[in-house]
């Protein structure tokens, strides 16, 4: 967790994920016999972008266990409209509530809310960002269809690039060792730093597949239409031979996707609002997978279908009466779920699985600065009120020790040229190429820097090559 709130689904260890999926299981099958659970108790409900499911579910599910809910919906309602900081605003908002649940569109406003709040916050779906609660409510549907959420092989369909519930589920998924097949409209594929956090943070390869039955879904000419012959897909389940080998070995390997797999299709909807380009193209634009009785016929016959929704157009009604549609189940248990994260956050009710580890243990922050890097993503809170933040940078460590900065804030990517080191008693700054392999706990020890300009003025010198031999301690035996 983080600060005691909910912020990303890699704030959550693993046992606190289980902890929330097994409570609402427990919150499911009475739903009205928590009633008194958070009696007394308040939560902001502040939602500046539209939302049916997410505001509604957190508001219920907060009914549902006896608190009460006072809210902001749409930014016109707020004092955010008079120029009021989001950081004023939840500093006021702290101070009427118990706990607060934010939608914004701002890539890691969420988090700047978490650490100005005095309550646990948690994020309801930060820009095209994350959306962990969702993540908690599909998990939590897998569980319900599946029984378990071992070995699933999950297509994630649609807009990967701007949706934040894939996002966030792609982490979610990661930990319990499920393939994923990505299935992308055009040019709406994975986010550079989604996919590098992918392989660094989680060590798990990115194949290029064929397409195999996955091409049904995008009609007519299929993904040739798109410019492209072959998709992406991360193979992960541990006890079958990595697929890698397989393409090699079989140059004909085709994607197996066969009728009757039981596969979980993931669909997402275009998100127009995210951007410019795509409001204007609207539908008639680019490739886009899209499910309908008729491409799902016997292909999949023993897949299920989830949509966070709202559904636009990339699932068609026909689907809503197949069996294998189960969004409209998933939308429901929006409640339970909330209802157990809230009692957990709010202390009502006792981690199990976490307790020890993961209660209330906030995840480590692990941020460093890096003296003028700035983030690159112009809807990053750090740059929308840079007032408030404080530029930091988690740093993933690739296979060969090589070193990636992730904004804190939003996740973008951007490296320092520089890093600086105290060395006998000297300021000194190297190329930040020369930094490998080093502990979480060592990362504190250096400073970065943008370029040689940032290092200087902050006293750092440029370092000289040590003479071979150097430093070398020689013992003289008898
Ligand atoms: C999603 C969202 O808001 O990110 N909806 C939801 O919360 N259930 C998906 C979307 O808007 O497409």
């Amino acid at each position: 967790m983080y600060r005691g709130g909910l912020i990303s689904i890699e704030d959550m260890s693993t046992e606190e994920i289980v902890d929330v999926l097994e409570l609402a299981r427990e919150m499911a099958q009475d739903i009205r016999g928590h009633s008194t659970v958070a009696q007394g108790l308040i939560m902001a409900s502040l939602f500046f972008e539209p939302s049916t499911r997410t505001r509604g579910s957190f508001e219920s599910a907060m009914n549902r266990l006896g608190g009460r809910v006072i809210s902001t919906v749409g930014s016109g309602s707020s004092s955010m409209e008079k120029g009021e900081t989001l950081v004023d605003t939840i500093r006021i908002w702290s101070k009427y509530s118990d706990v607060i649940t934010i939608r914004h569109p701002w890539e890691g406003s969420a988090r700047l809310a978490a650490d100005y709040a005095s309550v646990p916050v948690i994020n309801g779906g930060d820009g095209g960002h994350e959306h962990p609660t969702q993540t908690l409510c599909d998990l939590f549907t897998l569980v319900a269809e599946k029984g378990s959420l071992e070995g699933l092989r999950v297509a994630l369909c649609g807009d990967l690039k701007h949706g934040r519930t894939v996002h966030s589920l792609i982490f979610g998924l990661l930990r319990f060792g499920a393939e994923l097949f990505f299935v992308p409209g055009e040019g709406l594929g994975l986010p550079e730093h989604v996919r590098a956090k992918i392989q660094i943070q989680y060590g798990r390869q990115i194949e290029r597949v064929p397409p195999g039955d996955f091409e049904a879904l995008y009609g007519g000419s299929g993904l040739e239409g798109n410019g492209e012959s072959s998709l992406d897909a991360i193979y992960m389940t541990p006890s079958r031979p990595h697929q890698r080998t397989l393409l090699e070995d079989e140059p004909n390997f085709r994607l197996q996707i066969s009728p009757g797999s039981e596969l979980v299709f993931y669909v997402t909807r275009k998100q127009v609002e995210r951007d410019a380009g795509l409001k204007e193209e609207g539908k008639a634009g680019g490739r886009y997978p899209r499910i309908t009785r008729d491409t799902m016929r016997s292909r999949f016959a023993r897949s299920i279908v989830l949509h966070p929704l709202p559904r636009v157009d990339e699932i068609s009604y026909d689907m809503d009466e197949d069996h294998r549609s189960r969004y409209f189940v998933q939308a429901g248990y929006g409640v339970p779920v909330r209802m157990a994260l809230l009692s957990l956050a709010l202390g009502l009710r006792p981690w199990k699985k976490a307790e020890g580890q993961g209660d209330g243990t906030d995840s480590e922050d692990g941020t460093v600065r890096a003296q003028g890097v700035e983030c690159q993503n112009g809807t990053c809170v750090v740059n929308q009120e840079p007032q408030g933040c404080e530029p930091g940078f988690s740093v993933m460590q690739g296979e060969e020790g090589d070193l990636t900065f992730a904004c804190k804030y939003c996740g973008w990517h951007n490296a320092p040229a520089f890093y600086g080191v105290q060395q006998s008693g000297q300021l000194i700054y190297k190329p930040i190429g020369r930094l490998r392999f080093i502990s979480q706990h060592q990362l504190h020890q250096f400073r970065f820097f943008a370029d040689e300009e940032e290092a200087r003025t902050q006293r750092y010198g440029l370092s000289v090559r040590e003479p071979e031999g150097s430093g070398r301690v020689y013992e003289v035996t008898e």
